[in-house]
């Protein structure tokens, strides 16, 4: 570690909030999907940012396209025109199929909370007595108040109570359950495609069509949380795509501006006009630098057909993760779609074994003690794979020692 990684701990250890257990590594410069640190060491990076890099990192477009921008104006606020934001907001909308008008935001939370605000506006003149928003065990949307009552995790939430009411939840699969909690008082149905922070664990095609119909049927917002599996993550452009759905709602974030911040919601005209001026509001979202690079990064992601890249390496990943996991016995069960892919492991030695592969220069994430997560940038190819999972075969025999 250089002497730049001893000053930065010293002063974080003094300065920073203690919310991120840090681990003792600096990065300094990124390229694809390889990561620098202060010494110079390359690291393979199966992070990406928490799956907000997907096109690798300091791709030369989003870098051109935030230079230009901020050389000519970074920031006047939503009460004026500037260059790139209806530009975006139009990209995404053809995205998404159109028929849909956006609200930018700074970040996935934001995205949510607002959603959520829509739904009980919406609700108040399409479903007068309806605010409730039922969403999935497990499941995770943000870090403010709403979100975090939103979110299936209640040993992330205990601790802020009183939370905002209104909201309940089921178990991911389970129709019935879904069937059972929507009655006259929901407004909203929230669901991610595949469950990112809860553990990598996919919603199955016939839960989604099935939970789309009882939506419809029950006169309650569909509402996609694709902060995680959208832009092309997982194949298509947004996860929905591949089961023929046709959200309400659908929340924007991470790789939106290939890792700045930047998030979105998004509405069924019928829908988002359900907010009229004054209704939602923000300082920062959908300023010029964070449009511009998100043009370019939408741009290069389909130039680059990242999406049947994600698909066919998220393939290769999880075959070549149930060969490992046949070999070792080391994981217990393999799962995901694209370029999301997780994997738990027979015991619960996720933290140890990610602190191997960081010393082995892979960078993988963990959540809780038993499953590691694999969201590399979309650029990731077979060599990349085959170097991870030799080094993973490593890391397993370091532990269990
Ligand atoms: C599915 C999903 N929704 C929302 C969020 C929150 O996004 P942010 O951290 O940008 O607020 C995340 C973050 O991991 C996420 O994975």
């Amino acid at each position: 570690m250089g002497t730049l990684f001893d000053a930065a701990h010293a002063h974080d250890a003094a300065c920073i909030m203690r919310t991120y257990a840090r681990k003792p590594v600096m990065f300094v410069r990124g390229d694809g999907m390889r990561l620098y640190d202060d010494d110079g060491a390359e690291y393979l990076d199966f992070v990406s940012g928490i799956g907000a890099v997907n096109l690798g990192h300091a791709h030369p477009a989003v870098t051109a396209a935030v230079a230009e921008q901020a050389a000519k104006l970074v920031h006047v606020s939503n009460l004026y025109y500037v260059e790139h934001r209806a530009e975006l907001a139009c990209d995404l909308v053809r995205l998404l199929g159109g028929g849909m008008r956006v609200f930018f935001a700074n970040s996935g939370a934001e995205a949510n909370e607002g959603a959520i605000k829509l739904a009980r506006k919406w609700a108040s003149t399409a479903k007068p007595g309806a605010y409730k928003v039922v969403s999935t065990l497990r499941s995770f949307h943000g870090r403010t108040l709403a979100t975090l009552a939103a979110n299936g995790q209640p040993g992330k939430s205990q601790a802020f109570e009183p939370l905002p009411q209104g909201f309940v939840h089921v178990p991911l699969n389970d129709i019935e359950a879904l069937e059972s909690a929507l009655d006259e008082t929901v407004a909203a149905f929230l669901v991610e495609i595949v469950q990112g922070e809860g553990g990598v664990w996919p919603a199955r095609d016939e839960y989604l069509r099935a939970a789309e119909a009882l939506c419809r049927e029950h006169g309650v917002l569909l509402m996609i949380d694709e902060v995680q599996t959208g832009f092309f993550r997982t194949g298509p452009a947004f996860a929905h795509q591949a089961h023929g759905l046709t959200p309400d709602v659908v929340t924007l974030a991470k790789s939106m501006a290939n890792g700045l911040p930047m998030g979105a919601l998004v509405a069924r005209e019928e829908v988002a006009a359900a907010f009229e001026p004054g209704d939602h509001g923000s300082t920062f979202g959908g300023g010029p630098v964070v449009c511009a690079a998100g043009r370019a990064t939408v741009a290069a992601l389909q130039a680059e057909n990242l999406g049947a890249r994600a698909t066919l390496a998220g393939e290769y990943l999880r075959k070549a993760l149930l060969e490992l996991a046949q070999r070792t016995g080391a994981i217990s069960d393999v799962r995901g779609v694209g370029l999301m892919v997780g994997c738990s492991l027979a015991s619960p030695v996720a933290v140890q074994v990610a602190a191997s592969l960081l010393g082995r220069k892979v960078v993988v994430n963990h959540i809780g003690a038993d499953i590691l997560r694999f969201l590399p940038p979309l650029v990731c190819g077979t060599a990349e794979i085959d170097t991870l999972l030799a080094t993973l075969e490593d890391a397993f025999k370091e532990v269990a020692q």
